[in-house]
Parts: C-alpha cells; sequence; structure tokens
C-alpha cells in the first residue's frame, strides 16, 4: 500500500517583484480576486484534495499570510454584535479551512532551498507543493489529479502537472522531456529550468503542482546553484527523473498565473464571473470596456 499524502508545501517568501510598489508592503499571495486572496484558492485546493496539513514557507513581512488563517476574536466579536452572520460565518470558514505552519526562509535561495527549509515540518514523508502564482480552476483539484497519478504509480514516485505552451514561453517554465506511457501521463527522462525556445527539450512545461517523495530533501541538500545562480527545484528532481521515477501528468482544468498585473485580471474576471454575487456586475463590465 502507499504511504498516505498529507502535507502540503506552499512556498510564500518570494518578494512579489512584478507586483512593486504594491508588494512592498502588501504579499503578493494576499492580492484579492474579489473578496478573498490568491492564496485561499490555493489552499483550498490542497484541502480539497485531503491535504490536511499546510506548511507555508515564509520570510520576513508575510505574516499577515498566516494571520489571514488565523481565528480573530475581536473581529470575529464585533460581526456578532453588530448582527453580520454571513460575514462572520465566512471569516469563520476561512480560520477553520486548515492547519496552517509557517517555517522561515530566512535567505532566498531559490524555489528549491524554500522547499527544503520545509523539511522540518514534513518530515520523511511523500508530500505535495502547491505554487501560489497558479491558480487551477478544475473539477478535480489539479493536486488531486496529480496525486491520483502517484497513488497508481506505486506512491515512490514524483509527478508534477504538465502543460502544453507555445515553444515561445518555455523561457518562463521548467521544461520536460520523456514518453507518454498513456494519454496525459508522460515518464519524464530530463528536465530543464527554463531553457531559450531553441534548447527546449519539448514544449511541455511544469505549472506549480508537484507531488514529491521525502527522498528529494537529501538531493535538494546537495543540489548546485542553477538558473539565475539559485538552487532550483527542477534540477533535484531532474536527478529523480535519471533514475525513472517522475511522471509529468497533464492536469485537466484551466490554468491562472496571478504572479503578474493582466494574469491576476484575467483570474477576477474569470472566478468573479463564476460567483453568483458579481456574475452581472463583471458581465456589465465587460460589455461597457467592449464598447469602449
Ligand atoms: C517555478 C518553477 C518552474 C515552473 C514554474 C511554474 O518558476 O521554477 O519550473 O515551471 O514555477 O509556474 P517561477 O515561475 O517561480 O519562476
Amino acid at each position: 500500500m502507499s504511504p498516505a499524502l498529507r502535507t502540503a508545501v506552499i512556498p510564500v517568501a518570494g518578494r512579489g517583484t512584478r507586483f512593486l510598489p504594491v508588494t512592498k508592503s502588501v504579499p503578493k499571495e494576499l492580492l484579492p480576486i474579489g473578496e478573498r486572496p490568491c492564496i485561499e484558492y490555493v489552499v483550498a485546493e490542497a484541502v480539497e484534495a485531503g491535504l490536511e496539513n499546510v506548511v507555508f514557507v515564509t520570510s520576513r513581512g508575510k505574516d499577515a499570510l498566516l494571520d489571514y488563517f488565523d481565528s480573530n476574536p475581536d473581529l470575529e466579536a464585533h460581526l456578532d454584535a453588530a448582527g453580520k452572520a454571513d460575514t462572520l460565518k465566512e471569516v469563520r470558514r476561512v480560520a477553520a479551512l486548515a492547519q496552517v505552519v509557517g517555517v522561515r526562509q530566512q535567505v532566498t535561495l531559490g524555489l528549491g532551498h524554500a522547499v527544503l527549509c520545509a523539511r522540518p515540518a514534513v518530515g520523511n514523508q511523500p508530500f505535495a507543493v502547491l505554487l501560489g502564482d497558479d491558480i487551477v480552476d478544475a473539477r478535480v483539484p489539479a493536486i488531486g489529479q496529480l496525486a491520483e497519478a502517484w497513488r497508481a504509480a506505486g506512491g515512490d514516485s514524483a509527478v508534477l502537472a504538465l502543460m502544453e505552451v507555445p515553444r515561445e514561453q518555455t523561457r518562463s517554465y521548467g521544461v520536460c522531456a520523456g514518453e507518454f506511457e498513456q494519454p496525459g501521463l508522460m515518464r519524464v527522462s530530463a528536465m530543464v529550468e527554463k531553457p531559450d525556445p531553441a534548447e527546449a527539450p519539448s514544449n511541455f512545461a511544469i505549472v506549480g503542482r508537484y507531488v514529491l517523495p521525502g527522498q528529494i530533501f537529501d538531493i535538494l541538500e546537495t543540489t548546485p546553484r542553477g538558473k539565475g545562480d539559485e538552487i532550483q527545484l527542477t534540477d533535484a528532481i531532474a536527478v529523480l527523473a535519471q533514475q525513472g521515477r517522475v511522471l509529468g501528468r497533464v492536469f485537466e482544468g484551466q490554468r491562472f498565473d496571478t504572479g503578474n498585473p493582466l494574469g491576476l485580471l484575467r483570474a477576477a474576471l474569470h472566478f468573479m464571473g463564476k460567483d453568483p454575487a458579481h456574475a452581472a456586475g463583471v458581465a456589465a463590465l465587460i460589455r461597457e470596456f467592449a464598447a469602449g
């Protein structure tokens, strides 16, 4: 029987430079899609897939992220006294969503290093990684689709979310090479972080969802700095790929990159457009702007 998958690691230590100056004082993960911050969509996806423990890898200035998932007795008392039962319910629902703990990344040495910082909170167990910039709208949560492939493969490999991208965009992603064992399931043989289009081994890009074996921590301990002089998660997983232990799942669902202002706006239009409280207003706005 494969081991259980219980923990989701969510790296949130990044500086958010593409959103400066707002990210001088607001963590980019708290930028809103309607009334909710981006990070709530990611945590909700993990919880929906059965991952009950959430580990944030944070840095200085990011404490507001932990506050968001904590209870707030003063606010709750105020809403209660004001008779705002629906809002109170929502505020409490967020605090009860998941068991969230924070670990600190003291120096920004890259995604691989951020994941390594979670080691004391994860132990030697398999775990999931969800990157906060990527939000996926899917019938089955994207990380749940990966977990399913991971279980079916025996629970000791790594599974990555893959998406086909236009070749000229390979510079923005980790890119995988390999053979499809089944429709939508690649046995990954090689991985390159952010290659130039001419050097990309394929146009199958990694989106920010991973299921990883605990052994990845040992590999990360000795992974040299790679692209951008940072310790890259892609380089560590590539060691497992050489051993034939990495699968790429072309997931079903629509992915939104909320890591830049237009991407966040696109996500807001999509999710608020689906929300009964906002759908009519969003449609009216789109008509207004289309009319010029
Ligand atoms: C990270 C990973 C990259 C992956 C991407 C997905 O890059 O290093 O392999 O394709 O996330 O969003 P980042 O976008 O954080 O620079």
